[in-house]
Parts: structure tokens; sequence; C-alpha cells
């Protein structure tokens, strides 16, 4: 069975972009790939997030995905600082990996612009340790956006190097994991391209359902169609888009022919539309509002976690140290 891996950084709340994106992409593969999903705690060190924030935020991602329905009998399921092998192979692994290479990396680049008082270490060798998490479970594929893959590209690069320093065939090349068609785009509820907590368009998985009918009355309509059958503007087309993912075909259907013949009533889409949003994230709402009070569940899950990654890390780890030289006399 092939390796997939992912590595969740620790930021906000899931919404329901994540949700019908990556997230539920992740959900069925836990069937057919052996999956390790992790929280990049160490990454977002280079930031230097407050302990308090970071602890709250690694809590909220493992409890989010859990309640979303990542399985951690199925998958593996673990926090990135849980893992030593991993600074270690990180540590060796940077003794290949080149300051020039390095520094014209866009995403450090861009890093270095952003935050000018705060260009740290870590930030310059920020794709070696993402390349570490790829490497140290020898994963084949690695599901991620177009704004990642020059790590997925640095990280081959890295494991070619270290097979042809050695002379072994060590580490296999990852894949960026691509889910095509499958990746259903969920748009905003303010007319614009996408939902993103950065829009401030989004409702989250933990919305209660009064802020959710609220939120979806809220959302951007126009004044209504004038002529039968006529284009719907964007602002129409996006409640429709997330109906179509929420509701049944019959709702859709109905809705569609209402538009279609200038009848259609957005109070009546939007109270359909919320219902059907809530009838969705309302059994997610549930079971994260279980789990984050549930110490010991998330103590069980995480211990679980750790034990299973470092078994696999811990594999590779002993390998490369024994290929570099590190022998016991
Ligand atoms: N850099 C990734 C991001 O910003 C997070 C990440 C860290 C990651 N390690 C990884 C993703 C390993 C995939 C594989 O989203």
């Amino acid at each position: 069975m092939q390796t997939v891996l992912s590595g969740i950084r620790s930021t906000g709340n899931l919404h329901l972009g994540n949700y019908y994106g990556a997230l539920r992409n992740f959900i069925k593969m836990q069937d057919q790939y052996n999956c390790y999903f992790f929280v990049a705690d160490y990454h977002s060190l280079t930031t230097h997030p407050d302990p308090k924030i970071l602890y709250e935020n690694v809590k909220n991602v493992i409890t989010e995905y859990l309640a979303a329905g990542l399985d951690p009998e199925k998958s593996t399921l673990y926090i990135q600082s849980d893992v030593p092998e991993i600074p270690e192979l990180y540590l060796l692994l940077n003794m290949h990996a080149y300051m020039g290479e390095l520094a014209k990396t866009p995403s450090f680049k861009e890093k270095a612009r952003k935050q000018p008082e705060n260009v740290n270490a870590g930030l310059l060798t920020y794709p070696v340790l993402m390349a570490t998490d790829i490497l140290i479970h020898r994963a084949n594929f690695v599901p991620v956006g177009k704004d990642q893959e020059q790590h997925i590209e640095l990280t081959r690069k890295f494991g070619r190097r270290f097979n042809n320093f050695y002379g072994v065939e060590f580490f296999p090349e990852p894949q960026a994991f691509n889910f095509g068609t499958n990746l259903i785009k969920i748009p905003g509820l303010d007319g614009s391209g996408k939902m993103g907590k950065s829009e401030g368009n989004c409702i989250y998985l933990k919305d209660d359902p009064k802020s959710i009918e609220k939120k979806v009355k809220k959302a951007l309509t126009d004044q209504g169609p004038t002529e039968m059958n006529q284009a719907k503007p964007e602002c129409i087309e996006n409640l429709f888009t997330i109906l179509r993912v929420v509701s049944t075909p019959e709702t859709v259907n109905y809705f569609e022919e209402k538009w279609n013949t200038c009848e259609i009533r957005y109070g009546d889409l939007k109270k359909q539309l919320a219902e059907d949003i809530i009838k969705v994230t309302e059994p997610i709402r549930e079971r994260i509002l279980a789990i984050e009070n549930d110490a010991a569940y998330l103590h069980k899950v995480t211990k679980l976690g750790a034990e299973k990654a470092r078994e696999s890390a811990s594999g590779t780890l002993r390998e490369v140290r024994e290929i570099m030289g590190f022998r016991p006399f």
C-alpha cells in the first residue's frame, strides 16, 4: 500500500471550504492508503507564536480533524513535536542542504519580506524540516496546494542528493497529490471567489445553527432575475454552488426552476440553504464540543498517533544513521 502524508499548519478553525476541499478527500483516502496526518507545530515556531496560542491551536486542529472524520485507528494522526526522530533527521539533512538554494526559495523570500525583523534560521531551513516530515515516512504522495509544490520539489532534490551521495536507493521520490475534480471549491458568502478565513466570509464547522442562519441571511444577493432563464450573477451562482453540495438534487432543481421562471424568493433559498448546511455541520459541531472537553480521549489519541509515527520514523532513522556511518561499536 502506498503512503500519503499531509502536514497541517495549526491556524484557525475549519470552515465549510476546508471540509469540502481537502478534508473529505483525506477521510476517503484513509481506506485506500497508509495515511499520516500531523500537526506541523514546529513549523509554526518560525513566526514566534505565544505559547498559550500555540497550545490552543494544536488542540484545535486535532479536535476538529477528529470530529470531521479522521480515524486515529485507520490513519496515523500525530503532533510533529511528539516525534523526536524528526528533529534528529532534520539535523542530518541540514548538512546536505545549501545556504544558496534555501535562500532563493520563493517561500523564504516572501516570509523574509513579510517579517524582516524575524528572519530566523528556522525560516531558512523550513523546507528541510518539511522534507524531513515527508522523507521520514518515505511517503509517496503529499496532498498540497500550489504554493507548497516548491517544497515537494526540494524534498525530491534532498532525497535524490542523499541517495546519490551515499550510493543508495533509500528515499523514494514523493509526488504532489492533486485531488483534481474531487476538489470542490466552496465560494464565499460575499459574492467573492473562495471561502477563506482571511476573507471573513466563512461558515465554520463549529458555528452554531443560529450563527449559520444569520450568516446565510446576510449573504450578498442581487435584485432578482428579470428575464426567463437568464444567467446568474456571481453572488447567486455562489449560493447555488453551495446548495448543490449540501442539498438534494430535488431541492436544487426546485430553486433552479424558480430562478428560470423569475419566481425565486431569496429568503426561501437562504432558509433552505441554511437548513441544509446545518444538517452537515451540526453533527460535526457536536463532536467538536464533546472532544474538546475530553482530555482523556485527546491524550489517548495523540499518544497512539505518536507511537505509530515513531515506529515508522525510527525505522527510517536507524537506516539513515547506518548509511551515514553512525554505527555502534
Ligand atoms: N508547509 C505546509 C503548509 O504551510 C505544512 C507542512 C509542514 C506540510 N510539513 C509538511 C505539508 C509536510 C505537507 C507535508 O501548509
